[in-house]
């Protein structure tokens, strides 16, 4: 059991049950690299401060670098009775380069170092976010592009509607899935806050330079509170509710996938290798992934629920608490990656069912709405038309027919206004096309959503690269 840094104050050892209660290296250990990159920038500032020798600070430096390559190599068993990844890391440097590591936590504490270490991790995996999002979107980008021509029915109540390409139906998440990127971004400025130097909760009596810690770390900001820098985590909720609203998204696709992946459906065959078989049933393929992706939707909507509920009742500034925001943090930033992952993998090699998805398409009077507009371009009112097509409908359900095969003097029985140039109107093809209004389904206008899509792209990949130059962890 190693020294406590506190026990000048304490008569007794910490009970063993209390130890093993109170720590947290199990899972803070995922911070130990922004610990040490934020402990020498906190250093440099020190010595150019003159709040410590130069000699001093290039000892302490050296240590830590020798500290971060251990606990890389696996050679640092870390240390429950040292509580966390902070108090690890400043015994082994203490054990590296002797009494002068004493002076590494002048002018800080735990609670900015630890807000601190968070804070530089969680940028570094919002930069991996985003690149993901990309690279997801350009995965469904390419499908629509490969299959521009295929119409399926579109839905409304999980009843077919109106036909709608398919491309159309991908670019919708495609759009979503935009605006999930642009909130990751958002977030990033809330994150991007140097908070060390504010020390317990009060600030710090050294003539610290908390703008040249900032500088040397990359922060364009620094905290404006100390009371707030400590205590704040409203920018994990925020993280937690964008990677929520993501995994929404990505729920309502694997529910598609799972319905369109149906025999009931048949519009998409997931591949082999993303799909999963039964032990009992030999004839079954089933679709895992997209059922994963759908299930851990749950865990992380959980986990913004157990970070709102533990802030929610807290006294400024830190409490121990707090604590509890890395497990629901960390889980949410591993879960969030690998379900994006898997989809721009998968979403590449769907194979798509263009004839099933046009025979559906063309059954259930899905040209109804298209015969009631044609009847107000020949001077009806749109509520007269539509209770004449109604009534069409009917007919044509009696007929067992669907719009498109009755013949002109059926129709005629219903409105003098028809004429023989209705057959074309009520084509797929001129059912999709014709939509041209802003957002539309009309290849014209889904062609140039997917070009846009393709330039946004572009640029996209080349900004992310530049994020990706900055940071620690790999993607
Ligand atoms: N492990 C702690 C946390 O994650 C670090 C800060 C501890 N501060 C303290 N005063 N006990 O919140």
């Amino acid at each position: 059991m190693s020294e406590k840094p506190w026990n000048g104050r304490f008569a007794e050892k910490t009970d063993r049950i209390v130890e093993s209660f109170t720590a947290s290296i199990a899972f803070d250990r995922r911070l130990y690299l922004y610990d040490i990159e934020g402990s020498i920038a906190h250093c440099r500032m020190l010595a150019k401060q003159s709040i410590i020798t130069e000699d001093d600070a290039s000892q302490i430096i050296a240590g830590l670098g020798r500290v971060a390559r251990d606990i890389e190599h696996g050679n640092f068993e870390l240390d429950a009775s040292l509580e966390d990844i902070h108090m690890n890391i400043e015994n082994r440097l203490t054990a590296e380069v002797g009494k002068v590591a004493q002076k590494l936590h002048t002018a800080r504490s735990r609670n900015d170092q630890v807000a601190l270490d968070i804070r530089m991790y969680l940028r570094d995996e919002v930069a991996n976010i985003l690149s993901r999002l990309t690279a997801l979107r350009q995965s469904l980008v390419a499908l629509a592009k490969r299959h521009i021509d295929v119409i399926m029915p579109g839905y409304t109540h999980l009843q077919r509607a109106q036909p709608v390409l398919f491309s159309h139906h991908l670019m919708a998440y495609y759009e979503m899935f935009t605006r999930d990127r642009a909130r990751f971004k958002e977030v990033l400025k809330r994150i991007n806050v140097m908070p060390l130097g504010s020390a317990a909760l009060a600030g710090t009596t050294y003539p610290i330079d908390m703008a040249y810690t900032a500088k040397l770390l990359g922060f364009p900001e620094i905290s404006s509170n100390s009371l707030d820098a400590v205590s704040a985590r409203d920018f994990i909720m925020e993280f937690l509710a964008a990677a929520s609203i993501c995994m929404v998204h990505m729920s309502r696709l694997s529910e598609e996938l799972i319905l369109w992946s149906s025999a009931e459906f048949g519009f998409v065959e997931i591949p082999d290798a993303f799909a999963t078989g039964s032990s009992i049933m030999p004839q079954k393929k089933n679709p895992d992934v997209a059922e994963l992706v759908r299930g851990r939707a749950g865990r992380v909507f959980g986990n913004l629920m157990a970070v709102l509920t533990m802030m929610k009742g807290l006294p400024l500034s830190y409490n121990r608490d707090m604590q509890e925001d890395k497990e629901p943090l960390f889980d949410t930033v591993d879960t969030l990656k690998r379900c994006l992952e898997v989809y721009e993998k998968l979403i590449p090699r769907l194979k798509v069912n263009r004839v099933a998805m046009e025979k559906a398409a063309s059954m259930g009077f899905l040209n109804a709405t298209d015969m009631a507009d044609y009847l107000v371009t020949k001077g009806m009112a749109f509520r007269d038309a539509h209770r004449c097509v109604g009534e069409v409908v009917r007919y044509a359900m009696d007929q067992n027919k669907e719009l498109h095969e009755l013949s002109l003097s059926d129709l005629k029985k219903f409105s003098r206004a028809f004429g023989e140039d209705i057959f074309e109107i009520l084509t797929l093809q001129q059912m999709v096309n014709r939509r041209v209004s802003g957002g539309g389904t009309a290849k014209e206008n889904v062609v140039k959503a997917m070009n846009k899509a393709q330039e946004a792209l572009k640029l996209e990949v080349a900004e992310n690269e530049s994020d990706q130059k900055k940071k620690k962890t790999p993607r």
